[in-house]
């Protein structure tokens, strides 16, 4: 499969996906960065012991100096002690502005290396490793990265695009059936807001299996999305919200779990589904949509719906980053495969989401 290229003028990469690919991680970062001594290796406390040997001895092979810094498995680790300590260790391994930060994991890692190298030295490179599904399709491209604040998720962060997207779809294999769920949701949402043919294909075979068949097609229609998006509208001022379906409700869900009883993609799963019947009772959503939408979350073992209080929706609602003053852009679906940004009273949504929960 060719690599898919993602055009931004003097920060374009290029998403290479292929089973196995991590193993010749060392030539293509030799390739991209020339003047590369030292890497700075990011990894977690369940990736590592699976992942770290093989690609340091890739790593090796191809002349690299390396440091590894293995974080604490999960969220809590997207931090801003953590962050400063990996500058520190940077520093002290003699980082300089030629070398790069390579993220090997999930969405945590790629946040928080990705964040380092954006502001370390005031910029390095930054390739990433990513390794649940999740990551994979999305927060490893568009160069969103950022620590969470106790204010909320992502609160602080840049936008640092990765010099290079390695994908191994091979590593999915030893994800759990939860986290391999919790990447679907993000995988339903592509089909959702840009592509009924897929959301069809999804729903035609809706197993793990049947998805780690045609994996690389499928990592490929997420991102080639994704990309899209991200040409046109890379700072996140129109377009690229439509990536956020599901996600302000969604939001709502992760506080009213306290951000532990549900995962991201189980959030943003039942998210979708009231988005979905946000948009019917706008008048915007066929009214059939919502029952899509939930069968197919459903069928791959996602919540379809969270309990809430009307504080948590208000919470979600006044820290969402597309608010501006009263009102809120919320992703609503005009059909299956059609996603449009809809502005509206904060008060309203908040009002809307209230009254779901309380029809039986
Ligand atoms: N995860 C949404 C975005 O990258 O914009």
């Amino acid at each position: 499969m060719n690599p898919l290229h993602i055009d931004l003028g003097e920060r374009s990469y290029d998403i290479h996906i292929e089973g196995g690919c991590l193993k010749n991680a060392g030539e293509h970062i030799r390739d991209l960065c020339p003047k590369a001594d030292k890497l700075f290796v990011v990894t977690d406390s369940n990736v590592g012991p699976l992942y770290y040997d093989p690609l340091k001895a890739a790593l090796e092979q191809a002349g690299f100096a390396l440091c590894v810094h293995v974080i604490p498995a999960g969220e809590e680790s997207k931090n801003a002690a953590l962050l400063s300590k990996l500058w520190e260790d940077m520093l002290e391994f003699g980082l300089t502005r030629t070398d790069a930060v390579v993220a090997l994991g999930g969405g945590v890692v790629g946040d928080l290396a990705g964040f380092a190298a954006a502001t370390v030295l005031r910029g390095v490179d930054f390739i990433q490793l990513p390794t649940t599904l999740l990551a994979q399709v999305d927060s490893s491209v568009g160069g969103k990265v950022a620590i969470d604040l106790r204010h909320g998720k992502n609160l602080a962060g840049a936008f640092h695009q990765p010099k290079f997207v390695l994908m191994d779809c091979c590593v999915l294999s030893t994800l759990s059936d939860k986290t391999f769920s919790d990447g679907m949701a993000e995988v339903i949402k592509y089909g959702c807001i840009a592509d009924k043919s897929f959301f069809d294909r999804l729903a035609a075979q809706p197993s793990r299996s049947a998805i780690m068949d045609n994996i690389e097609s499928v990592l490929y229609t997420c991102c080639d999305i994704k990309r899209q998006v991200v040409e046109e509208d890379e700072l996140d001022t129109g377009r690229r919200m439509l990536l956020n379906f599901g996600h302000t409700i969604g939001h709502a869900y992760e506080l009213a779990g306290n951000y532990t009883a549900w995962t991201h993609g189980q959030a943003v799963a039942a998210g979708m589904v009231a988005a979905a019947k946000l948009g019917v009772a706008l008048g915007v959503t066929p009214a059939d949509v919502p029952g899509q939408v939930e069968a197919l979350c459903h069928a791959f073992g996602l919540p379809t719906a969270i309990p809430c209080s009307a504080a948590d929706y208000a919470a979600a609602v006044g820290r969402d980053k597309k608010g501006t003053g009263a009102d809120i852009s919320v992703i609503l679906l005009e059909e299956i495969g059609r996603a449009v940004v809809h502005k509206m009273p904060k008060a309203r949504l908040v009002r809307l989401l209230n009254s779901f929960d309380k029809v039986p």
